[in-house]
């Protein structure tokens, strides 16, 4: 097989650095992928694949960063958007699919009375423990240690110019360890207002970890103990676990959920949804971006959902992902190579034994890309419901050789 090179995607990469500081920020930089091994730029996609500005083409596991649950170009999510396009999309006021889509969403997810829309999860994220504060009238938010809740100023791991003032009243625990949650409620007992998680720890640079049952019954508890309220990021796992919401599929009593990426199979919206009794907490909050209100997103919101419902997509994620879990497994194994598989078969993550600086998975999966399957070296991978039996087939296949390279190149 030919390698694919990257020289167009490398010279406009030098091009977007005269314009854009960096040429590309935050994980989307080819820096923190295998430098060199990767595309910069993509022109287009259809279904499981994508195609780079240099023409080569990949089946993607990166389902843009979890948006695309469908597969890309979904025809009925298209045909939604355009309907919606030819009326207009941004107007002065709410579209008429808000309240479909409000209707819509507090019948499915699993004790919402209420939600709110914006664009991305940040957005949301923010917002929730803002109504935390507001119902609680106390300060203080739990956030577990390494995991991700946006980029804003509150739950930024990395990055200047973002006075520490601004974080205060942020307090961290170690995910899944119930002492460690219980020494921080004590040491910030009387002014907290929320706990923000994860369903699962799904951190970069790590292997995943579902929640123990111990530490939800733990973090469930909170809310009659300490009148916490408990705050579901369900951004980056939600409508791929569970239609309901990823709280009920582990077991968390949600106060707040917060959705983003898939709800809408990549057009902009996410959502923060809540119990009844925080409706009036709610309404006190300042909300609002000139395109929360934008309908197209709606259109698409509404449509993904039916779609999701019924085609059967999650079972579907599921079944493809644990193939490809069973087949990256199988092959490793051939090839003398040790893996850890870990987190739900609709949005694996793969790790190596021995590799304390992603070297090994670094070079694996820049192997990979250089043979057209998107894998991330350092972020969970996602499972879109476009995929073939064949093609994961062709990903193991080409899995194992790579992991016969990376056995190679790793030998001394
Ligand atoms: C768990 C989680 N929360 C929040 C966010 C922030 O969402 P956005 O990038 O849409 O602002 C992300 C994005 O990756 C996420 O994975």
């Amino acid at each position: 097989m030919k390698l694919y090179t990257f020289e167009r995607s490398y010279e406009l990469f030098e091009e977007a650095k005269k314009y854009v500081p960096g040429g590309i920020y935050g994980p989307r930089s080819p820096h923190f992928l295998t430098f060199g091994s990767y595309p910069a730029f993509i022109s287009r996609g259809e279904g499981a694949r994508i195609w780079d500005v240099d023409g080569n083409e990949y089946i993607d596991y990166m389902c843009s960063f979890g948006t695309n649950l469908l597969g890309l170009r979904h025809p009925k999510v298209e045909e939604a958007v355009r309907q919606q396009q030819n009326k207009g999309d941004c107007f002065t006021l709410p579209s008429d699919l808000w309240v479909p889509l409000a209707k819509r969403l507090v019948g499915t997810i699993h004790d919402m009375g209420w939600c709110v829309f914006a664009k991305n999860g940040s957005d949301v994220t923010s917002y929730a423990i803002t109504v935390a504060r507001t119902a609680t009238g106390k300060k203080g938010i739990l956030v577990a240690r390494g995991s991700y809740h946006g980029s804003h100023f509150w739950c930024q791991t990395y990055g200047q110019g973002v006075p520490e003032e601004w974080k205060s009243h942020i307090h961290y625990f170690e995910y899944n360890d119930v002492r460690d949650l219980e020494r921080v409620v004590e040491a910030c007992r009387g002014d907290i207002a929320g706990i923000i998680l994860t369903p699962h720890r799904h951190d970069v640079l790590r292997d995943q970890e579902l929640p123990t049952e111990a530490f939800v019954q733990r973090v469930n508890s909170l809310a009659t103990t300490e009148g916490v309220l408990v705050i579901i990021d369900d951004i980056r796992c939600g409508f791929r676990l569970d239609i309901k919401g990823s709280a009920h599929h582990y077991g968390y009593r949600a106060d707040l959920n917060c959705f983003g990426k898939a709800m809408a199979n990549g057009y902009p919206i996410a959502v923060a949804m809540g119990r009844e009794e925080y409706r009036s907490a709610a309404e006190q909050v300042f909300f609002t971006g000139t395109h929360f209100f934008s309908g197209v997103p709606f259109a698409a919101a509404l449509s993904t959902l039916d779609e999701i419902e019924s085609s059967g997509a999650i079972q579907r994620i599921k079944e493809l992902g644990s193939l490809l879990v069973q087949g990256l497994r199988q092959a490793a194994e051939a090839q003398g190579i040790q893996i850890t598989v870990s987190g739900p078969p609709a949005m694996p993550f793969m790790t190596c034994a021995n590799d304390q600086g992603f070297e090994k998975n670094r070079f694996f999966c820049g192997e990979a890309a250089r043979r057209g399957i998107f894998f991330h070296p350092h972020h969970n991978w996602f499972v879109c419901a476009a995929l073939t039996e064949a093609d994961i087939e062709k990903t193991v296949d080409v899995a194992e050789e790579c992991f016969k390279l990376t056995r190679q190149h790793f030998e001394t």
